[in-house]
């Protein structure tokens, strides 16, 4: 008998369900040790805003700095494991036929899970390009400079994320819409619906007439307009979900068929 109450009509939601999308944001890495970007920085970073130095503005003010600070997140990102809502997510992929894994992070740790196709809009931290040729780099450079040049050009090289302000990545963002438009359901996690274009995807799903599923602690701006909106952390919630779904015997004690 699962201890986790999940909300009534929920797991009802999923009958008869081929196509699931889900995306999700930094809360779903928080309980594996990775802090969001809106809560308090710790220690050394605590000073600075991260919404100042994600931007293409800041790197060009200080490269030195925003690249020392997205290697601090790197080394927090190397350190950390999935956590169960990532495992769950992996393992609800093989659940669906249609399945698709939206992702606002920049962590890898759905990868690391073994999610095997994951549309990730902001880019990846583990990964280096060059500012000025968009190219990604392979292999890092053996130098003290920081942050160090590109080989081909000389040019700085830089994280290959998403700073605000830049566009997403074409193919990917196409890819989330079209799985939007095309669901049954909508699992939001972890994200705050804050930021753009990330933020407008439930709507487009909504739009579809599929459901709604918020997954968050905190209520956001979607929480008003989600057919369940189920206040638990996403370690807790994702693997209640798929046990229910596995077996609805367990779940809320009510038959799903
Ligand atoms: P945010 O930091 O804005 O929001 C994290 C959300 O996770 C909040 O709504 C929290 O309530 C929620 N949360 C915290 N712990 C949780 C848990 N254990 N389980 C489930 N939810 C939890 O992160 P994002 O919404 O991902 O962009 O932010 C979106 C984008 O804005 C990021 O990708 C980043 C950012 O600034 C760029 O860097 C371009």
């Amino acid at each position: 008998m699962s201890a986790i109450s999940i909300p009534p009509g929920l797991i009802q939601a999923f009958d008869h369900v081929d196509r699931l999308a889900v995306l999700t944001g930094a809360g779903i890495s928080a309980e594996s040790g990775i802090p969001t970007f809106r809560e308090a920085q710790t220690g050394l970073w605590s000073r600075y805003n991260p919404e100042d130095l994600a931007t293409p503005q800041a790197f060009q003010r200080d490269p030195r700095l925003v690249w020392e600070w997205y290697a601090w997140r790197r080394e927090l990102v190397s350190r950390a494991a999935p956590n169960a809502g990532h495992l769950a997510l992996a393992a609800l992929e093989l659940r669906f036929p249609e399945f698709s894994l939206i992702t606002q992070n920049v962590d890898g740790l759905h990868q690391q899970a073994g999610s095997r196709r994951v549309l990730e809009l902001h880019g990846n931290i583990r990964r280096i390009r060059c500012s000025a040729e968009n190219i990604t780099v392979e292999a890092w450079p053996d130098t003290q400079e920081i942050p160090p040049r590109c080989p081909q050009c000389g040019e700085r090289l830089r994280p290959d994320v998403v700073w605000f302000g830049e566009s997403l990545p074409r193919q990917a963002l196409e890819s989330a819409w079209q799985a939007a438009s095309s669901c049954q359901v909508f699992l939001s996690v972890g994200t705050s619906s804050l930021v753009e274009p990330a933020a407008s995807l439930p709507y487009i799903a909504m739009r579809a007439e599929a459901k709604i599923i918020e997954i968050n602690p905190q209520p956001t701006p979607l929480t008003p307009q989600a057919d369940f909106a189920w206040q638990q952390p996403a370690g807790v919630a994702l693997p209640a979900l798929l046990a229910a779904l596995q077996n609805p015997f367990t779940s809320t004690g009510a038959l799903s068929a």
